[in-house]
């Protein structure tokens, strides 16, 4: 399994895969703009995993001066269980680090209680938060 940076040619296996592991995402999350978005900022965070020449995971890291955030952590079913998850976790980590970024933030739903046994056992705990959010710009009414 190799880890490392995103390449335009993957943009099809990673828009695949988020519409499969993330089925109930919602209409403004649509993979293409996701990806187009990031190549702008900090590309060199946004991680795939492979394994045989194939995309099985990935993970979009940001630094904002303040904290760190991690989204679309995501594995492929057929490649869960293996360390993959965590592999890509570590890197994210590691990337944010040698920025300077103190602490690393990251959101999950609460009914998503699996995932948060994944973080859990990798380390991260449950803040007493409220997460809130806005959208922006032409994206606001949807
Ligand atoms: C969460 C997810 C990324 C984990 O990926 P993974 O490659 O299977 O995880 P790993 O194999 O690296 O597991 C790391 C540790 O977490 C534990 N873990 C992983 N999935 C778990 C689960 N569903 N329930 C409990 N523990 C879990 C593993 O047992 C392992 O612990 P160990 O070191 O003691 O064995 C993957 O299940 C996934 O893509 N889920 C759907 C997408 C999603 O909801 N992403 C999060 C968005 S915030």
């Amino acid at each position: 399994m190799e880890i490392r940076p995103y390449r335009e040619s993957d943009e099809e296996a990673i828009s695949g895969l988020w519409r499969e592991v993330f089925p109930d995402a919602p209409s403004w999350n649509v993979p293409e703009d996701d990806i187009r978005r990031k190549l702008a900022i900090q590309r060199n965070l946004f991680l795939v995993a492979c394994a045989d020449g194939r995309v099985v995971g990935t993970a979009m890291g940001g630094y904002d001066g303040h904290r760190g955030w991690v989204h679309l952590v995501a594995v492929s079913p057929s490649h869960r269980r293996l360390g993959v998850g965590a592999a890509l976790m570590q890197r994210i980590e590691e990337g944010l680090a040698a920025l300077g970024c103190p602490k690393l933030n990251l959101q999950v739903r609460c009914s998503n209680e699996e995932v948060v046994a994944f973080y859990e056992r990798l380390g991260y705990v449950i803040e007493d938060r409220v997460s809130m959010g806005k959208r922006l710009g032409p994206d606001a009414r949807r």
